[in-house]
């Protein structure tokens, strides 16, 4: 009996242990990932003409055709409308990468700027996304952010809104988490 004692109870012992320190290491880093998840949803809004247009042809043959360089400097809002809050602004530039032209979709990078109306004043995020392919949502890879948003990581889903041209409006979902 005292020799069983001495060789089984005692590393069963540690062996529980072992195993409770890393359900408990586990539950924690599982604590830590929920806790630091945010999500986000705002409009990007584009004039897509008149003196007041946000996105600019900028080179390249133009015309949806294979080449076209694309600048935006468009508007982002709480909602919908174009009366809607100001919350920031999104800068960025696009290209017709594929042979198909415009159906090949608008590969581009963009920053969002939140402003002072925004709970995130000064912060920005840039992102990755390739639009006006045939199929909407458009899904975005989030590369980062700075202030409020470093070292964040996550994904996008951009949703054509309602126009009231020339306002182009773009509902965006963002989900970002940091480990
Ligand atoms: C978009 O254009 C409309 C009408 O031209 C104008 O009222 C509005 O201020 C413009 N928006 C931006 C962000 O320039
Ligand atoms: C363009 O924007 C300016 C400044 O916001 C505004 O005064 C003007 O009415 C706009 N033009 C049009 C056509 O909406
Ligand atoms: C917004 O951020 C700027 C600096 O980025 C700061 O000067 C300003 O006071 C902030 N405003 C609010 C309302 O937090």
């Amino acid at each position: 009996m005292a020799i069983l004692e001495g060789s089984w109870v005692k590393p069963t012992v540690y062996t529980l242990c072992v195993l409770l320190c890393l359900i408990c290491s586990v539950q924690t880093t599982e604590a830590r990932r929920e806790s630091s998840k945010t999500y986000l949803r705002y409009y990007v809004h584009e004039n897509r003409s008149g003196p007041n247009a946000t996105i600019l042809s900028a080179a390249g043959p133009g015309s949806g055709k294979w080449g076209t360089v694309l600048v935006n400097d468009n508007t982002v809002r709480e909602g919908e409308s174009p009366d809607s809050k100001l919350i920031g602004g999104a800068t960025g530039f696009g290209v017709i990468t594929t042979q198909l032209g415009l159906t090949g979709g608008i590969m581009s990078i963009s920053k969002v700027s939140f402003n002072e109306a925004s709970k995130y004043n000064g912060s920005t995020l840039t992102l990755s996304v390739t639009f006006a392919t045939l199929y909407p949502p458009y899904e975005a890879i989030i590369l980062g952010g700075t202030g409020h948003f470093r070292g964040v990581r996550g994904y996008g889903l951009a949703t054509p809104a309602l126009a009231s041209p020339p306002d182009y409006p773009t509902k965006w979902d963002i989900y970002l988490s940091k480990y």
